[in-house]
């Protein structure tokens, strides 16, 4: 670094190298439940598979073939019913609960927000449907207002959030019988409790779900698991016996590096980090950086990427890391 005419600044940011993602699969030809399935997957692998792109799609079904194997194998996709949480302060659900008989009964496989009804009493239904819904205001007493324009469940938690407090809460007779007396005769709405939707074993949301069509159907009801068979996925009890998929640990390998650049303009304006990224990533592209590998920079807290260091006359001295002059 030559100490130019005027005093550059000498600021030091962080890039991160994210490189390939490496999921590989296991068929397991043992019956076992979704559950023991899991334990095995993740004593023996990672987990339970997860398939949440084509390539891990192909992947799979290398898998598959290479045991010439067709018929029906767990995978790690389920759905938890015991997840119901208020939208209030998202509180877990407590021991107060007013549903309806046979409720909550995830009709489909697919309902995941709950009404009330004129009666007080809960039910599940399709979260995307279109309900009248019910604010509450956190105020001493609670007030609760009825919308009876339908919306979805997200819709209506959006607009309460937004007017009022949130959606309304029922953690005890108290409040629920106060809800149940706003609410107009043979009418239903939304309240604020829901549940996790459809997931994978290892935590993450699928982005689709190839469904064979007809499915989730929860036909024989608590079908929480699902099945994978020849690429197209169905739901089914977690009790029943099938051979299953686990996933070998994901390899993420991040390299971090730090990147110092001599400059006199304001680096850390988004644009100006932008293009230096750019150029960086051009860079290491020429060098061989494979295409399904990742650059980015390392954001602090408050968005921005570069901490001055000092400026071009403080010091002469070499760092071994990356650097570039703008
Ligand atoms: C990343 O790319 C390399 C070379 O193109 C390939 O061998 C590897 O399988 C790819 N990995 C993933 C996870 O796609
Ligand atoms: C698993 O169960 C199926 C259906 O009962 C049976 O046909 C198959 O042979 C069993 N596989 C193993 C490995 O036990
Ligand atoms: C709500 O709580 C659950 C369980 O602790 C947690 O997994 C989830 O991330 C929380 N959601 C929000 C929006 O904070
Ligand atoms: C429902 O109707 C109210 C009152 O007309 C309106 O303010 C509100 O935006 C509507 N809600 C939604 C989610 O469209
Ligand atoms: C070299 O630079 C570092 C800061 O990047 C500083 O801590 C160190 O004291 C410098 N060494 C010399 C010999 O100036």
């Amino acid at each position: 670094m030559e100490p130019g005419p005027i005093q550059l600044l000498i600021l030091a940011g962080l890039l991160s190298l994210g490189l390939a993602v490496e999921r590989s699969y296991s068929l397991i030809e043992q019956n076992k439940t979704w559950q023991e399935a899991q334990d095995y997957c993740r004593i023996h692998y990672n987990d339970l598979a997860t398939i949440n792109s084509a390539e891990d799609t192909i992947q799979l079904q290398k898998e598959a073939d290479a045991h010439r194997f067709s018929s029906a194998a767990w995978v790690g996709l389920y759905t938890d019913m015991d997840t119901w949480r208020w939208s209030y302060n998202n509180m877990s659900l407590g021991n107060f609960r007013n549903w309806k008989s046979n409720q909550p009964d995830n009709t489909m496989g697919r309902e995941g927000c709950v009404t009330m009804a004129y009666d007080g009493l809960w039910a599940d239904m399709v979260c995307i449907g279109g309900k009248p819904y019910i604010c509450f205001k956190d105020t001493q007493p609670e007030r609760y207002i009825f919308f009876t324009n339908s919306t979805s469940w997200y819709m209506a938690q959006s607009f309460c959030r937004q007017y009022y407090t949130d959606l309304a809460y029922a953690p005890d007779d108290v409040s629920n019988l106060a809800i149940k007396s706003i609410i107009p005769g043979g009418n239903i709405g939304w309240i604020g409790l829901s549940r996790d939707s459809w997931k994978w074993s290892d935590q993450t949301t699928p982005s689709t779900i190839p469904w064979m069509s007809g499915q989730p159907n929860n036909l024989l009801k608590n079908e929480n698991c699902v099945f994978i068979e020849n690429g197209k996925m169905a739901d089914n009890r977690c009790t029943d016996l099938f051979p299953f998929f686990c996933q070998s640990r994901i390899k993420r390998n991040r390299l971090i590096t730090r990147v110092e650049v001599t400059s006199n303009q304001n680096l850390n304006d988004p644009a100006v980090n932008e293009l230096i990224l750019d150029t960086i990533e051009k860079k290491l592209r020429e060098r061989g950086l494979q295409e399904n590998s990742t650059v980015a920079w390392r954001k602090k807290p408050d968005g921005t990427v570069f901490n001055r260091e000092r400026t071009s006359n403080d010091y002469n001295n070499n760092s071994n890391d990356y650097n570039v002059k703008c």
